[in-house]
């Protein structure tokens, strides 16, 4: 997570990467972990926030899909001797892992890692040339998979849907034009493509290729889904009282959260495929007054924490809602299995 980089701090395991857990004090006040309490934290990174609720007493439930974060967690599940388990699994899976009568706590802290991004091999940057794939689990389907074998028609709907690009249409064909005579292998090549389609001007703060890459990023994790998934299966997992956090960086998954908790309030809501539904009894309220963001001083010391939003709520001893996909009112996107052949 390029925000979550700083000089010379220490990692989860005593290292030396680059590492800022970002909106680290607002996490630890919305969750309040203390001893007693088991919290799942669903992306575990470099282990910033599971070593911050291991020091304030609490015991942690592990999970990330990247076997790399796996591997480099290891020495810390030693290190806290039963306190820690580190899984490697999908968020979306969470509620596998609650113990019986339920969790204190639930933390989402979404996106790529730092060394995610720093490694040119797992191609989510044209910034380091790699190969174009983009997979946080490192299988399934490549983000080469999805520019060589998409149809037009659906890359122009993930470019414009995910990555809010303006001028997919035009991408897209020139992809197919290009993909026809060569396919496309490595993260420059793509980017390349996009800015001879759509060149940089002089007044554009980010790179034609940004777009499109956060875009593929997205599709090729289904980032939206796994969210949607993991709000809904924390609802099940966790225990009256119990605490959900979630911080994003994008508008997109910030919309979902917000969705889900405004809904799961008890409010009446509605959307493009469902009629107005009456109020129900709340499965969350609200922790704080609504959305954290960073404070000018961790924005400026660590510009990433600069798009990032947190909200929480405490579960209620309502029965949990049943999975609804709707509420979030996504739109249809070309799937994975369907790209995968
Ligand atoms: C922003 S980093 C987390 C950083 C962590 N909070 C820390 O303080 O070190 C996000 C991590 O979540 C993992 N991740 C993203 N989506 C996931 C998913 N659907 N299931 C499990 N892990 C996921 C990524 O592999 C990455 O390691």
């Amino acid at each position: 997570m390029a925000a979550n980089l700083g000089e010379g701090l220490s990692d989860a395991n005593g290292g030396s990467v680059r590492h800022i857990p970002v909106l680290l004090d607002g996490v630890l006040k919305a969750l309040e972990p203390q001893a007693g309490k088991v919290i799942l934290d669903g992306t575990f990174g470099a282990g910033g926030y599971t070593r911050a609720i291991l020091d304030a007493g609490a015991d942690v439930i592990a999970l990330d899909r990247d076997p790399n974060a796996i591997a480099g967690g290891q020495s810390m599940v030693d290190e806290f001797n039963g306190r820690l388990t580190l899984n490697h699994t999908e968020f979306s899976a969470l509620a596998d892992f609650a113990p019986e009568g339920g969790l204190d706590g639930v933390v989402l802290d979404i996106g790529v890692s730092s060394m995610q991004i720093d490694e040119a091999e797992r191609g989510f940057s044209f910034q380091r040339n790699g190969p174009l794939d983009m997979r946080m689990s490192s299988s399934g389907v490549s983000a080469a998979d999805v520019v060589n074998r998409a149809k037009v028609s659906d890359l122009i709907r993930i470019f414009g849907f995910l990555g809010e690009e303006k001028h997919s249409g035009r991408i897209a064909r020139a992809i197919e034009k290009r993909r026809l005579s060569e396919p496309f292998q490595t993260t420059r090549d793509l980017a390349n493509l996009i800015e001879t389609v759509n060149p940089r001007k002089a007044k554009d703060k980010i790179h034609p290729a940004t777009r499109v890459f956060q875009a593929l990023r997205i599709f090729v994790n289904d980032e939206l889904g796994e969210l949607a998934w993991a709000l809904f299966a924390a609802e099940q997992a966790l225990k009256p009282g119990g605490r959900l956090v979630v911080v994003t960086f994008h508008s997109l998954e910030d919309r979902i959260v917000k969705k889900f908790f405004s809904e799961r309030a008890g409010k009446a809501s509605g959307s493009r495929h469902l009629p107005m539904v009456e109020a129900r009894k709340a499965t969350f309220e609200p922790v704080g007054k609504g959305m954290v963001a960073a404070s000018e001083e961790e924005a400026e010391l660590n510009p990433r924490a600069r798009s990032a939003k947190l909200r929480a709520g405490i579960r209620t001893t309502a029965p949990p809602e049943k999975p609804d996909m709707a509420i979030f009112d996504l739109p249809d996107l070309a799937t994975l299995e369907k790209i995968g052949g």
